[in-house]
């Protein structure tokens, strides 16, 4: 969580800064600050503003200060409420020392009291100002930059990265990184310092991703780099050629609206791609699949898909146990995929939360694969999660929708979805694409285990393109009785119970999470099959029940009585049904009715309208949906 930008070069950096900063509004939005040594007096000069980055912007409009070396950030508020004195940039006593943050610093109270003792003062309560004092205190003890950061990173515990700005140092900014990404942009005569390379990927594809646990003294012409140990490290500049891919609104009024609609698009370029990368497609010319340059698989010497996304092939064949760790929306669409991997390749498979799974105790099986599912591919429990599996030598195959992330390039091998950028907080074409893509990969696997022929694999990708095309058409199907009567209506709600069972249960859940994360409306998603063991004691005609239907005859029939036991205490019913299920639909208050699909593809089917749903749902509330309160699009903190 939180954004970082830096400059240091020939060039004022308040443009860059401010631009980078906009860029990393994913990463949280409570405040936003900048910093630079002035050029006309030589000094900080800086300001802060709570709320989004555009807020920023216009203060900065009034006054005329800028300069050749600056940090900026962007606060997802953990430690103190998003007030202007807590906003980042930090100072020290002095005001000539400069940080921002990203990550926790543990223990920073206790420092505080120490340094509270020594006569320091502070002015915010974020954990973050105790590493500003903490390194001007260890600059007026030690003769060089070196040897003071020696002495803080004895003290600093917790997850960071961190960017100084010290007056004294007018040409060099200070870089420390442990477990927060950090990475350096390598200009003619200029460094652009980022979060994530998206900062000033339009200015220099020259990447130095810093290693985790090192510190470095950035220049505009070096870089000076260490690790925790003060051993100098090379620092490997990396040519990442990805094209910037700026998202704009279009006529859309919100970013998550626009991102509903691309999903047909999302789903068929990363099966495009995905379709390339096994070496199928000889005609293929589609302009919009980008095949990222570094799409290799970490230098293994491999062969074929597997090879290329860095798996042998030997183990795909004799796998017997998978594991898939994410968090949130991903890990919705990991329950779902493991449908597919137990259905179709016959694989047992385990989803982990990895904030659980992290502190859980850890056991091999024979012949495992771990996946790990993440649209940012930098959440900090699925990335740790992630080293810890491989810290057990087991492989790790990471599907993400993020190029360079930092999951992609600590992964033994990845799965690089093709759904574009996402901007909106709350996931939409990510998830339909992630269960798309395990889909694909589950029916891959299940060819190379010769369980399934290649023509059955055929079938599969013709069933995503069918689906993704029914997922867009039920939107339009249903938009003007969404927007004209459901918004209206459900928007009045406070609470709403989502239902569903087998494979459309974590749908139930991914549903629940849709609403209360964007409209605050408080959702219980459940498996409807333990409703009688508590939850159905919340029924009652001001709490929607929404059920989602299932191509199971066995498991519908099961759905069939929940839904009755609803009606019976005189619920609201919703459901999304498929056609022929006329006995859920004659329950039903309101329902949408689907195309019959194949089976485990049910859900992806039903994503479109229940995203629609929440969507118009929330827009009458009149809620900011691209930024809903408290959230952060990328959490890279615990
Ligand atoms: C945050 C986002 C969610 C996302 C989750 C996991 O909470 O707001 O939309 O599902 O992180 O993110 P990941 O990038 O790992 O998929």
């Amino acid at each position: 969580m939180c954004g970082i930008v830096g400059y240091v070069g020939q060039k004022n950096c308040r443009e860059f800064v401010l631009e980078g900063l906009s860029r990393l509004e994913y990463r949280g939005y409570d405040s936003a600050g900048f910093v630079c040594i002035d050029q006309n007096n030589k000094h900080l000069s800086f300001a802060k503003e709570v709320g989004p980055v555009n807020r920023l912007k216009e203060a900065l409009e009034k006054v005329d200060y800028d300069g050749t070396i600056g940090i900026g950030h962007t606060r997802w508020a953990s430690h103190g409420p998003a007030e202007k004195k807590n906003a980042h940039p930090q100072f020290d006593c002095q005001k000539t020392l400069a940080v921002v943050h990203n990550g926790i610093i543990e223990g920073h109270n206790a420092i505080r009291k120490r340094l509270l003792q020594e006569g320091h003062w502070f002015d915010s309560i974020t954990d973050t100002e105790v590493a500003a004092h903490l390194l001007g205190e260890a600059i007026a003890f030690h003769k060089s930059l070196k040897a003071a950061i020696a002495s803080v990173l004895t003290q600093l515990k917790g997850a960071y990265a961190l960017v100084y700005l010290i007056e004294k140092e007018p040409e060099r900014l200070l870089l420390i990184r442990h477990k927060s990404p950090l990475v350096v942009g390598v200009g003619d005569s200029e460094m652009f310092v980022g979060s994530d390379p998206i900062v000033f990927i339009d200015r220099t594809n020259k990447v130095f991703f810093m290693p985790d646990d090192s510190y470095a003294i950035v220049s505009s012409n070096h870089i000076e780099a260490y690790d925790f140990q003060h051993n100098p490290i090379v620092p490997q500049i990396k040519i990442h050629d990805h094209l910037l891919e700026i998202s704009n609104k279009q006529e859309y009024e919100h970013f998550m609206i626009k991102e509903i609609y691309e999903q047909k698009r999302a789903i068929e370029n990363s099966i495009l791609f995905f379709k390339k990368l096994n070496g199928q497609l000889i005609d293929y010319k589609s302009d919009d699949v980008i095949v990222p340059a570094y799409v290799t698989n970490n230098n293994k010497d491999l062969e074929g898909f597997w090879g290329q996304i860095g798996l042998d092939i030997s183990h795909v064949k004799n796998l017997k146990n998978l594991d898939i760790i994410a968090a949130g929306t991903s890990w919705h669409a990991a329950y779902i995929g493991s449908y597919f991997f137990e259905g179709i390749a016959n694989i047992p498979t385990t989803v982990q939360l990895a904030s659980e799974h992290r502190y859980s105790k850890f056991f091999k099986k024979d012949n495992q694969l771990v996946l790990t599912i993440s649209q940012s591919g930098e959440t900090a429990d699925t990335l740790e999660s992630m080293r810890l599996v491989q810290k057990n030598d087991i492989p790790v195959v990471c599907i993400t929708n993020v190029a360079a992330s930092t999951m992609m390039r600590e992964a033994d091998g990845f799965l690089l979805m093709q759904a574009g950028v996402e901007r909106s907080v709350a996931s939409t074409k990510s998830f339909s694409t992630q269960i798309a893509s395990l889909y694909w990969l589950a029916h891959r696997i299940a060819v190379e285990k010769g369980i399934l022929s290649l023509q059955a694999m055929k079938e599969a990708e013709e069933q995503l393109s069918l689906v993704s095309e029914i997922l867009e058409c039920s939107i339009e199907n249903y938009k003007w009785e969404i927007m004209e009567k459901d918004a209206p209506f459900y928007s009045t709600f406070e609470r709403f119970i989502f239902l569903g069972r087998h494979i459309s249960y974590p749908f139930a859940l991914e549903a629940a999470l849709k609403l209360k994360e964007i409209s605050y409306i408080f959702a219980h998603g459940y498996p409807a099959g333990e409703l009688k063991h508590g939850p159905i004691a919340l029924v009652d005609e001001k709490t929607p029940v929404v059920i989602f239907s299932v191509l199971n005859d066995l498991i519908y029939e099961k759905l069939l009585s929940n839904a009755q036991e609803v009606k019976a205490r005189k619920g609201h019913l919703v459901v999304f049904a498929f056609e022929g299920q006329d006995e859920l639909i004659s329950l039903a208050g309101r329902c949408f009715v689907f195309p019959r699909v194949a089976p485990l593809l049910a859900p992806l089917a039903m994503t479109g309208v229940m995203q629609f749903w929440i969507y118009q749902i929330t827009k009458f509330l009149n809620r900011p949906i691209d930024m809903p309160r408290n959230l952060a699009k990328s959490v890279t903190i615990e």
